[in-house]
């Protein structure tokens, strides 16, 4: 596996690969000013946290004139102008194949892992890793916040990556040897991360909103949420406040979805389990993944992590629509994620 990172000497990673750069997958909104749409509404809907066409296909009309000072006639010109840049109908087969051309697979650091995951952490698509504490879902988080800035002929996504971390766990100082294993200069790659440490669902939610302006402005590969659920496991702990919950999680859920389809991205989010009464009397300590169904249906693949020995970890595809039920070993290093040694 370290061959595949050998011997590249160090990566300049501000002075992007412009070879690499591929084209951009959304389209500006101010491109309506030119369909006859005027600068004033278009600022109205960047404030609102649109910042595509693509994007603003993504919300209801009723969201739209729920902005200040955008009208019902004013929503119907808006949206027809953006349908004229953004195919919202029917495409072919080839179409969407074509369209599955720009998913970027960005390498775990494991050569055996990118194997079970069919090459690597997948943009367009929303990875989860659940798994008892300690068993590697933030360090694999670390790991792919480097890897993610490496050019596309090393795996990587040439991109920047966004981190929002629920349980305060971001470690920059792990970075600089996840960043030195990988011939990289930690500086950079610390540069090309942004982070924000969330307190609360509402706060999680609006950082998301926030990440529309950021994401049209630079490219970003990946966004990752560690842990998607923490937040709302406590500011929904009332009794019957799980229906309240479940409908702000799918909201969120729903939020990153439309992140990774609209810019292209990988993201990464990290889930807590729970006990499973209903696990079965053979099993000793049966857990299953948080968040219910609401969950389970917004992840795209789902793995299940445990602890093996030492260092050792192992991946399980729980549930991906392509991926064979199977299991990868790798390894906890100083240098992030890697392939076990035995
Ligand atoms: P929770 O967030 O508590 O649910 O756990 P997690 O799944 O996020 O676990 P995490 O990714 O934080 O993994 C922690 C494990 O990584 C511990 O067993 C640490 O010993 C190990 N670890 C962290 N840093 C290093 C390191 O620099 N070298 C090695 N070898 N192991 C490390
Ligand atoms: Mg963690």
């Amino acid at each position: 596996m370290a061959a595949r990172f050998e011997d590249h000497g160090q990566l300049q990673l501000l002075e992007r690969d412009e070879t690499e750069e591929e084209e951009d997958c959304f389209e500006a909104i101010d491109k309506l000013i030119s369909l006859g749409i005027n600068a004033g509404d278009i600022k109205k809907l960047q404030d609102a946290g649109i910042y595509t066409c693509n994007g603003l296909m993504m919300h209801t009309k009723k969201n739209l004139t729920g902005i200040k000072g955008l009208s019902e006639a004013k929503v119907d010109k808006i949206c027809e102008a953006a349908e004229k840049v953004v195919n919202t109908g029917y495409m072919t087969g080839s179409d969407l194949m074509l369209r599955r051309k720009a998913v970027i697979r960005i390498t775990t650091g494991s050569q055996a892992l990118d194997e079970l995951l069919g090459g690597g952490i997948e943009t367009l698509a929303i990875t989860e890793a659940f798994g008892e504490f300690r068993s590697g879902k933030t360090q694999l988080a670390h790991t792919l916040c480097v890897s993610t800035q490496l050019p596309i002929n090393l795996h990587g996504g040439n991109g920047k990556v966004a981190y929002i971390d629920t349980e305060g766990t971001f470690r920059p100082d792990r970075i600089v040897p996840i960043a030195e294993r990988f011939g990289m200069d930690p500086s950079a790659v610390l540069d090309n991360i942004i982070y924000a440490r969330a307190y609360t669902y509402e706060h999680q939610y609006n950082l998301l909103l926030g990440l529309a302006a950021k994401m049209s402005e630079e490219p970003f590969r990946l966004l990752i949420v560690d842990s998607v659920i923490a937040l709302f496991r406590v500011d929904f702990s009332g009794r019957g406040e799980l229906a309240e919950r479940q409908q702000k999680l799918a909201q969120m859920l729903s939020r990153l979805t439309k992140i990774a389809e609209e810019f292209n991205v990988a993201v990464y989010m990290t889930n807590q389990v729970i006990a499973d009464p209903g696990g079965g009397v053979f099993i000793s300590d049966p857990k299953k993944p948080a968040g219910g169904h609401v969950l389970a249906h917004a992840a795209t693949i789902r793995l299940m992590l445990r602890k093996g020995k030492g260092e050792q970890r192992v991946c399980k595809i729980f549930d991906a629509p392509n991926l064979p039920e199977a299991e990868a070993v790798f390894q906890i290093t100083p240098g992030g994620i890697a392939d076990a040694k035995d």
